[in-house]
């Protein structure tokens, strides 16, 4: 069976009461139920969520091993986590996609939100889509899919 990992990392489990005039009021569970309406039969989804950078590490090497394609919001991390960037390179050079993904835009945000140190190891960024950044992250991941 094929699976898609969607990483989630610190404060989204806080969606729906957290800043909703940025995030929305939709909760990170609403995400993760909105995407398996539109999952294949036939495909799994790990739909995982943490605050913690280790947990979030090994979750990438695990996708690493299995060749999983990740959705990875890696929110405040995004901004200065050298380690997760590195692990993601690691997914990366498997020829496995890591889809960087975001809520709100961070460019039209505070100064510090306008680096990520992710990007350059991701396949692509979708940002300030809401929860339609998951969505064409997930479209993309099932197009590649089906070309295999
Ligand atoms: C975020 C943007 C980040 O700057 C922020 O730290 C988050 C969420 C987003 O989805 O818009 O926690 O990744």
């Amino acid at each position: 069976m094929t699976s898609i990992m969607v990483l989630n990392g610190p404060n989204l489990g806080r969606l729906g009461s957290r800043e909703p005039d940025i995030y929305g009021s939709q909760t990170l569970n609403d995400i993760e139920q909105g995407l398996r309406e539109i999952l294949p039969a036939d495909i799994t989804l790990e739909f995982r969520q943490s605050d913690d950078e280790a947990t979030l590490i090994g979750w990438l090497h695990e996708a690493a091993d299995s060749r999983t394609p990740v959705i990875f919001n890696p929110a405040a991390f995004t901004h200065y986590s050298y380690a997760l960037r590195d692990a993601c390179q690691i997914v990366a050079e498997t020829g496995t996609p890591v889809i960087e993904v975001h809520l709100s835009n961070p460019h039209a945000r505070e100064s510090f939100r306008h680096t990520s140190v992710i990007s350059g190891a991701a396949r692509g960024v979708i940002a300030g889509f809401g929860d339609q950044s998951y969505h064409l992250a997930l479209s993309h991941i099932l197009t590649l899919l089906e070309r295999h």
